[in-house]
């Protein structure tokens, strides 16, 4: 059978109607105060379920109390939280789509003023580079975490997974890409530990590595996605030195648990990287045979040709999806599709 972007798509258990994906994008309309989110975010993601699309990954959302970055952002770290987004998941159910939550906890690219005057928390002392989103502070100082701080937070994303999957989602996923707390672990820059969480990269890959092992006690394996990308959203000169070292390392512990999606993130899919010929992607389909996700700028009628030449399994759409809700019907039907405005963002919930 032509592997097509409109054909059906199994994970183990998990059938996608079609290989099209809605990318993860913070929106900023949960209630501020609660973290819950109300029948116009259902109606949102509903939308992009009734027209088709195959699989939702939802916004960040935050894990406990200290995991937000900006204001509007959703949580899943208490029961009325989760209880909330039953209203998303039963929308979007109706129509077959599937929807995965994203987890979420940005470190040290936060503000006291957003953490209720809370220090933000990261690996290492070290602030994030440039202005706090929408309050136009340099990021401050973080405090470092202490070691069993590092522990609840691991807790912290189980039990977040579980109010997800009580919540309804089909899964989730974790993010651990763009310079948000995982992030900060990885990478050298932002992790100078001395303990097990620091240091070597295998060291410096031990917090991922647990949270997966503890969100696999409550979701299961082929319903995890792992997000990962070079790219930092504060310090945007920031590259791997060692591109196939790190996509390895990282591939070798998703492999360990017996993963099977895998969501590189990059700003245009193609491009390659600064250290090494080939794209992210390229790179990861070399060490990854499981599902593999293709993200970043795709031109509408480019997502085809990646899955017919199996450089990928299914095609995410971020920005897309925002100027047109019924993308996946345009797509289908050769219309027009819309450009996305960044007033799209900041105004409309449509
Ligand atoms: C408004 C907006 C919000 C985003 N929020 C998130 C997010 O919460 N989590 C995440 O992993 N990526 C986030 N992203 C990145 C997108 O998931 C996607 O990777 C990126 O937009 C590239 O895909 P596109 O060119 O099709 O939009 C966001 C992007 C946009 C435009």
């Amino acid at each position: 059978m032509t592997r097509s972007i409109f054909s059906d798509y199994k994970i183990g258990n998990l059938t996608l109607d079609n290989r099209i994906v809605m990318a993860p994008m913070t929106r900023g309309f949960a209630d501020n105060e609660t973290g819950e989110v109300n029948y116009l975010v259902a109606d949102y993601y509903g939308k992009r379920a009734r027209y088709g699309a195959g699989l939702i990954i939802t916004e960040g959302i935050a894990i406990n109390e200290l995991a937000k970055g900006t204001y509007g952002i959703p949580g899943m770290f208490t029961h009325r939280q989760a209880l909330s987004w039953q209203k998303v998941t039963r929308e979007v159910h109706q129509y077959k789509t599937r929807i995965f939550a994203q987890l979420w906890h940005v470190g040290r690219v936060s503000h006291q003023e957003i953490l209720n005057g809370h220090a933000p928390v990261a690996p290492s002392p070290i602030a994030a580079i440039g202005k706090v989103h929408r309050l136009r502070n340099p990021f401050p100082t973080p405090r470092a975490l202490m070691n069993t701080e590092i522990y609840q937070i691991i807790d912290d994303y189980r039990d977040a997974a579980r109010n997800a999957m009580e919540a309804g989602f089909d899964g989730v996923e974790i993010h651990a890409a763009h310079g948000y707390l995982i992030d900060q672990f990885i990478s050298e820059k932002t992790n100078q530990r001395q303990d097990e969480f620091g240091g070597s990269l295998q060291n410096r890959l031990r917090f991922l590595d647990l949270i997966i092992k503890e969100v696999k006690k409550v979701v299961p394996k082929n319903r995890i996605s792992i997000r990962i990308s070079e790219k930092k959203d504060d310090d945007t000169d920031y590259v791997w030195e060692y591109p196939e070292e790190m996509v390895c390392a990282i591939t070798g512990i998703l492999a360990k648990h017996q993963l099977k999606i895998l969501h590189p993130s990059v700003e245009n899919y193609g491009d390659t990287l600064q250290n090494e010929p080939r794209s992210l992607h390229a790179l990861f389909r070399q060490y990854w045979n499981e599902t593999l996700i293709a993200v970043g700028n795709i031109a509408p009628d480019k997502g085809s040709n990646i899955i017919e030449e199996n450089q990928a399994d299914l095609i995410a759409f971020g920005q897309l999806f925002i100027s047109n809700p019924d993308l996946v019907v345009r797509l289908k039907a050769d219309q027009v599709i819309f450009p996305y405005k960044v007033k799209d963002q900041l105004t409309c919930l449509n």
